[in-house]
């Protein structure tokens, strides 16, 4: 007889532990990062002042500020002992795999690795937030065979990323648009990667260790993956003349799922993909063409008015608009992913260094459902 347990497939609504760092109100659509509103944050705020924000509890004074950007830009110098070996890996790499690989890397050379107190994770999450973003930047010119460039001590880590990417002085609007979007990805409660960043350090290890988990688990297509596989939908749909056919043939059908729509938490619109929608139509009116544009938004209004979607509480998600500013920034499709990632950082670390103050090790069950007492059969005999 197997023992009647509940099983949480997929741990829904399992609250694994308490955290000051982020509200997610599904039921409302609101997401409150140390208590300020997502919307007032995207308007206001520098990506670092939420850094503070995240590690600190509060917001930082100017001067607090201005030495925690200073702390990070200077912090953001990857050892050339990595960037020679990203020079090795293959040019066809996924950009998740590159960072993935690149980060674990740092590892080794990091002189806090093996030191676990809150001092040496306060240094290494500073250092984490700073290289992610040069190894982001660094990667798209790398496969094309060009030299990385190096972070100014000048800059934020928004306006670092453009310079480190291009080459040359970036356009502010640029800039606050890469910012805007750290700004909205840089926290989300206990979503998979957050999760597996925290197993991975309560099991009392080391906090590159997590993050290496961390982007592993953001990586797939139904989590941070997704913002790449929105974009390749919205090629493969190609003009908007195409939008209701490629419903019809794809998603009516039953066949596949639009990807950046349906949240496992917000049952209402998610309060991020709001304000991207707007940024993205913003910006979309100012660049070359704003086809993408009006592809997005034809599809989403396509499935807001459908009874699926309409039953099933469908929104947009974080992914969905944000592949439409990021291409229009000119990213390139497959680094969207890796973008998610380095705004994520701060999140991740924050929660890797909560834990770290209240740990206990993060080990469900699973209920076993094979054969029991079977006779021993001996190797020839089977
Ligand atoms: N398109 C069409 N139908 C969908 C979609 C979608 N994008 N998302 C969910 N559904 C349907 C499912 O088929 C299911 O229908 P059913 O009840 O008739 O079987 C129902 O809605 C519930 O879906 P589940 O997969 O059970 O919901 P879950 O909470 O497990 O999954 C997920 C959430 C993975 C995000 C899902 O909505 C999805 O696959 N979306 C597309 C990928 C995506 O955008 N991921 C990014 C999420 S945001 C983030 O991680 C940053």
């Amino acid at each position: 007889m197997v023992e009647q347990v509940k099983v949480h497939k997929g741990l829904d609504g399992v609250v694994i532990d308490e955290s000051r760092l982020s509200l997610v109100n599904g039921s409302e659509g609101k997401l409150i990062y140390g208590g300020y509103k997502i919307e007032d944050l995207a308007a206001h705020a520098l990506y670092e002042e939420i850094v503070f924000l995240l590690w600190e509890g509060r917001l930082p004074n100017a001067a607090e500020l201005e030495q925690l950007r200073q702390d990070i830009a200077n912090a953001a110098v990857v050892p050339p002992q990595v960037i020679e070996a990203v020079k090795q890996y293959p040019k066809d790499a996924d950009p998740m795999a590159v960072l993935r690989t690149a980060i674990s890397m740092l590892a080794m050379y990091d002189p806090d690795s093996e030191k676990y107190t809150p001092d040496a994770n306060h240094r290494k999450a500073i250092r984490l937030n700073g290289q992610a973003v040069t190894l982001v930047a660094a990667w798209p010119r790398i496969r094309k065979g060009l030299e990385p460039i190096a972070p100014r001590k000048d800059l934020t880590l928004a306006a670092n990323f453009m310079y480190m990417l291009e080459g040359k002085e970036p356009a502010q609007a640029d800039v606050d648009a890469i910012n805007t979007f750290m700004v909205l990805l840089t926290e989300h409660g206990m979503n998979a990667s957050t999760f597996s960043s925290r197993v991975t350090l309560s099991t009392g290890s080391d906090m590159h260790s997590a993050i290496v988990s961390a982007i592993g688990t953001l990586k797939g297509p139904a989590h941070g993956g997704a913002n790449t596989e929105a974009m390749k939908m919205f090629m493969e749909i190609g003009e908007p003349e195409n939008v209701a056919t490629w419903f019809e043939e794809n998603i009516k059908s039953g066949k596949r799922r639009i990807m950046g729509i349906g949240h496992r938490v917000y049952k209402a619109l998610d309060p991020r993909a709001a304000v991207l929608h707007k940024r993205a139509e913003a910006i979309s009116k100012g660049a070359r063409t704003d086809k993408w544009y009006v592809i997005a938004d034809s599809l989403a209004t396509l499935a807001r008015a459908d009874s699926y979607f309409i039953e099933r509480n469908l929104y947009p998600n974080v992914d969905y608009f944000s592949a439409i500013v990021l291409y229009t920034l000119g990213i390139e499709v497959d680094m969207f992913t890796t973008l998610f990632a380095m705004s994520r950082m701060a999140g991740w670390t924050a929660h890797i260094m909560e834990q770290a103050a209240n740990n206990r090790l993060v080990r469900p069950e699973v209920l076993y459902t094979g054969p029991l007492d079977l006779p021993w059969v001996p190797l020839e005999e089977r």
